[in-house]
């Protein structure tokens, strides 16, 4: 099985899927969509908003004059909350399910659009009681509960920014975070169901906390029942001050350009980047993507995204482009494998799921684990996979199609980034032949391009640079308090053109192949992981003297994570012991993704005659390959120095 595959080995791929009769007939998007966008992309956008219930409507669809500061619907009014909840309920659909939320452990709840609207209110109502205004920043950590999405919408209706914190991460993390947007107000509950045990979230946040004295209140959903210590005067359950609140609240409309919520991502550097989404763009941006890629028949689909709220594919894709798409979606606690791995298949049949949404390293799971497990369910009820937040290998495309859907539902390899808002390139499911692991086109409205070095579009066959030529509704508008950082690593490389940060290939048919990172970003899993990131927190450790961190491939992971160590001379011989410890000083520092696959402690590290680390070549190590080029190096006998002491250890 191969990953993450080489130029080479793409341009031999010339199996094409055409979309099936039945589907394209019915489909929401035809070709003429591109047709249209082409003749008038910035009509065309116009045409989208209508998707929205504008409170004042906009008078400038887009203003890029101020660039690289694109401001879009310039003028509109609205608020994001009323378009996902309120409206559906004022048109007759109160009674439509908005989640069937499964709990890992069974419990379900149906929570339909009403009952939405009136949890979205209380919760609305308390915010504003206890002090929460219009522009003040609301940090949430939180399992994969309802109260997740009452609390966002929440913070939407109030125009209170929202960033949310991905459950995974670690007390420092989430202090770093709260403190660099100046959140004062922090919403998550004891804990939730992973692996079968109850977690601790509220036990995290507290440690959080101790770095955050600003925080005023925490407010805490009871979800497990544990046991959890207790700040007075800080601390509030959801339910003594929800509960009692009124089921009504007015919504306000906001500027088009109002934030809408911060999501922290990792860049190339230790400080995570906190990507800055506003409301009116975004939110036409993922109810147009969720219709045209994923099809939606908001009457009789059943929608589910297996992603986890924390990341922006939970944002766009389980919350905000359903929800203003009046979707009925499925919301799941917990992991594929919990009790049993047939969980997400037995999910499938029970709600008659018929659109999913899920990342490649979840389907190399499920094709490690066997086709005989979804073979057991009833999957007949599915006729849309899509596959998102990695390169999918050819061979887990083609399983996904064959194994999960019968060979019959289209497959779409959705190309974005949290920076994007919405998905960029990808199949439309009912016009495009598709070819597995192939993003294949930039959807309609969007531009997108292969440059060279020099800036110049590549010949088709061959590799370069992803970039967006044009401005699109849903894309970051900064980075929270660093316009500076913003336009350096987005707008730096190309003049007026966005720079993803991706490798890709446009191929002789003009379909785009996304190759991976080109930065010292990595995907595990895909999640973003920054290797400086990782390496701050292994040198932060006292008996670290210098760290390198490369991703190297693997067949569950895409990349996983290769850490090689020059331990302190009084450490120098800790053995595993140290490694151990490392090992979980990551974990604690930054959160269980950011584990180590390994920690290989070297003598030296490859340096340049300037000083920068050759990562190339520890990743030729940590991928078992001949070791390349070492002319460069300061000292070409450390690469011998590292595979000796390998080998030996
Ligand atoms: C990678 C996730 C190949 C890419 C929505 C990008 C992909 C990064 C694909 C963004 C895909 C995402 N094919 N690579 N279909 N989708 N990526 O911000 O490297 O968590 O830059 O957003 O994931 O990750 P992020």
């Amino acid at each position: 099985m191969t990953n993450n595959p080489t130029i080479t080995e793409l341009s031999h791929e010339d199996r094409t899927f055409p979309p099936p009769e039945e589907f394209a007939a019915n489909a929401n998007a035809t070709a003429e969509e591109y047709d249209k966008a082409a003749a008038d992309r910035i009509g065309y956008w116009e045409e989208q908003a209508k998707r929205i219930t504008w409170d004042t409507p906009f008078d400038t669809v887009l203003d890029w004059s101020d660039k690289p500061n694109a401001q879009w619907y310039v003028g509109g009014k609205l608020n994001a909350a009323y378009n996902c909840v309120d409206r559906h309920v004022e048109n007759g659909l109160g009674d439509r399910v908005a989640y069937y939320f499964e709990g890992e452990s069974g419990d379900t709840r149906t929570i339909t659009y009403s009952d939405l609207l009136r949890e979205v209110s209380k919760a609305a109502n308390a915010l504003t009681e206890l002090g929460v205004k219009t522009g003040d920043r609301v940090a949430i950590y939180m399992p994969m509960i309802p109260e997740t999405v009452f609390a966002m919408l929440a913070c939407a209706r109030l125009g209170a920014p929202h960033t949310v914190i991905f459950g995974g991460f670690s007390a420092s993390a989430i202090a770093d975070r709260v403190k660099d947007c100046g959140v004062e107000f922090v919403i998550t509950s004891d804990g939730g169901y992973r692996k079968g045990k109850p977690s601790g979230l509220k036990s995290v946040v507290d440690e959080a906390m101790v770095d955050c004295p600003e925080v005023r209140n925490v407010l805490v959903v009871r979800r497990t029942g544990q046991d959890v210590d207790w700040k007075e005067g800080r601390d509030l359950w959801w339910h003594d001050v929800v509960d009692r609140q009124s089921e009504t609240h007015t919504p306000e409309a906001f500027d088009s350009e109002h934030p809408l919520y911060i999501m922290y991502s990792s860049g190339t550097t230790g400080k995570p980047k906190g990507i800055l989404h506003t409301t009116g763009g975004y939110l036409v941006g993922t109810s147009f993507t969720h219709w045209t890629v994923f099809d939606i028949k908001p009457e009789s689909d059943v929608y589910w995204t297996a992603a986890d709220i924390g990341w922006v594919t939970g944002h766009s894709y389980i919350v905000y482009g359903p929800l203003a798409n009046a979707t009925t979606s499925v919301l799941y606690e917990g992991t594929p494998d919990t009790p049993h791995r047939g969980r997400w298949w037995e999910i499938v049949e029970k709600y008659k799921v018929s659109i999913l949404y899920c990342a490649p390293t979840a389907i190399r799971s499920f094709m490690k684990w066997g086709r005989d497990i979804p073979a057991k369910f009833d999957l007949s009820s599915l006729r849309l996979l899509g596959s998102v937040g990695e390169p999918i290998n050819p061979e887990a495309w083609m399983w996904y199609r064959e194994h999960i859907g019968g060979g019959r539902c289209p497959v779409v390899d959705t190309w974005w980034q949290t920076e994007n808002g919405s998905i960029l390139i990808s199949p439309l499911p009912g016009v495009t032949s598709t070819k597995p692991g192939s993003a294949m086109r930039p959807l309609p409205g969007i531009v997108a391009d292969v440059f060279d070095d020099e800036g110049r579009s590549v010949e088709p066959g061959n590799g370069g640079y992803l970039v967006i030529k044009e401005p699109w509704p849903s894309m970051l508008r900064t980075l929270w308090g660093d316009e500076e950082r913003f336009e350096k690593t987005y707008w730096s490389q190309y003049p007026e053109v966005y720079f993803a940060g991706d490798g890709a290939k446009i191929d002789r048919d003009g379909d785009f192949w996304v190759l991976g990172r080109v930065d010292d970003v990595l995907n595990v899993s895909g999640h973003r992981m920054s290797t400086a990131e990782i390496e701050s927190a292994l040198v932060a450790h006292p008996k670290v003297a210098e760290a390198a961190v490369v991703g190297a491939r693997d067949e569950m992971t895409g990349q996983a994570i290769e850490a090689f160590v020059i331990l302190r001379e009084s450490a120098a011989d800790g053995g595993d012991d140290v490694v151990s410890e490392l090992r979980s000083h990551v974990r604690s520092s930054i959160g269980p993704i950011a584990t180590p696959r390994s920690i290989m402690l070297v003598p030296d590290l490859p340096k340049t005659r300037s000083g920068k680390i050759m990562r190339r070549l520890l990743k030729d190590v940590a991928e078992n390959r001949e070791v390349g080029d070492v002319t460069t190096l300061a000292d070409s006998s450390v690469m011998d120095l590292i595979q000796k002491g390998i080998a030996e250890s």
